[in-house]
């Protein structure tokens, strides 16, 4: 059993994520915390409350809301990948399970430091802005921390909200250079690697078979992404970014990198939000490469079945 805290933006690939996360019987999901980022901080937290209740689960699966702003920079959102609502606008009811009185910040010490004995993964699906101001505020949560599995940063694909830089690390470039700076293990899944992993329809029709109402929702979810993601630049098939943490998480063998130190361009300019890497076997994070894509939808499926 893998002990984990996610941080995300939901976002249609955060909340399906999610409810990959909530599906596996392998993974003890402590508690969700939320960040701005795909759209305004209040609305991911609302966001994550809405698939908590979608999974079947109640408060005790914590949802906590996070920082509502980036620590320097001017504030971003993403609502042409994920629509004004954050979920695609697909009308789900109102959450009724309520949110944790907690802050995400304070979660992440509380969860971290209660884990020195039996260390968390933590999941990070949005901007790192949470974690960094943890780190800042608490640097001894380290110790609770076994592993950093993010989404974020590019390299050889280029960016997708600058030609430079990647949606999660642009939102946030100091909190993202804190994080990959920290010298905690990161594997990190950029779009190197996400933008091979991909909602074809194929793979939808794949999912249509799993008959849970999460998997149900997840195809929803997608084919909204899809949608959006073709209006936004003229790709059919969304690529699979959050999901793709949790099966490296489940499945870590499906992805291969290579270990770096990975610098963050925070100077302002045309490559403000550039991640790069730095290859070096001994860097302290592993940037994934490669993907067996067909096999990250045959876990995706088995995941979503996981409710039966
Ligand atoms: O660039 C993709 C990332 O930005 C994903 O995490 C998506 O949800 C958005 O937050
Ligand atoms: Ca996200």
């Amino acid at each position: 059993m893998t002990c984990v805290l996610i941080d995300c933006d939901p976002g249609l690939d955060d909340a399906v994520a999610l409810l990959a996360a909530f599906g596996a019987a392998d993974l003890d999901v402590r508690a969700i915390t939320t960040v701005a980022g795909n759209v305004k901080g209040p609305q991911t937290a609302e966001n994550a409350r809405i698939i908590r209740e979608v999974a079947g689960l109640d408060t005790a699966v914590p949802v906590c809301a996070g920082a509502p702003r980036p620590l320097l920079r001017d504030p971003v959102t993403a609502e042409d990948f994920h629509g004004s609502t954050g979920l695609g606008d697909i009308p789900f009811p109102d959450p009724g399970q309520p949110l944790s009185e907690l802050h995400s910040v304070n979660m992440i010490i509380e969860a971290c430091t209660a884990s020195k004995r039996d260390p968390l993964t933590l999941i990070i699906t949005g901007p790192m802005t949470n974690l960094a101001l943890a780190l800042t505020m608490a640097p001894d949560i380290a110790e609770g921390i076994a592993e950093i599995v993010l989404m974020g940063g590019a390299d050889t694909e280029g960016g997708n909200i600058t030609p430079f830089s990647e949606f999660n690390v642009f939102a946030d470039p100091h909190a993202a250079s804190a994080v990959f700076g920290s010298g905690l293990p990161v594997r990190c899944l950029s779009l190197d690697v996400t933008h091979f992993v991909r909602a074809t329809q194929a793979r939808l029709a794949q999912l249509r078979t799993v008959r849970t109402k999460q998997a149900e929702v997840a195809v929803q979810l997608l084919e909204a992404s899809c949608k959006l993601e073709f209006s936004a630049n003229g790709a059919r098939d969304a690529p699979l970014h959050d999901p793709s943490t949790i099966i490296a998480v489940t499945r870590p063998e499906l992805f291969q990198g290579r270990r770096a130190h990975v610098e963050v361009i925070t100077e302002r300019g045309e490559q403000f939000g550039r991640t790069i890497p730095h290859f070096d076997d001994e860097g302290p994070v592993l940037w994934y490469t490669q993907a067996d894509d067909d096999g990250v939808f045959v876990e995706l499926a088995r995941l979503l079945g996981g409710f039966e």
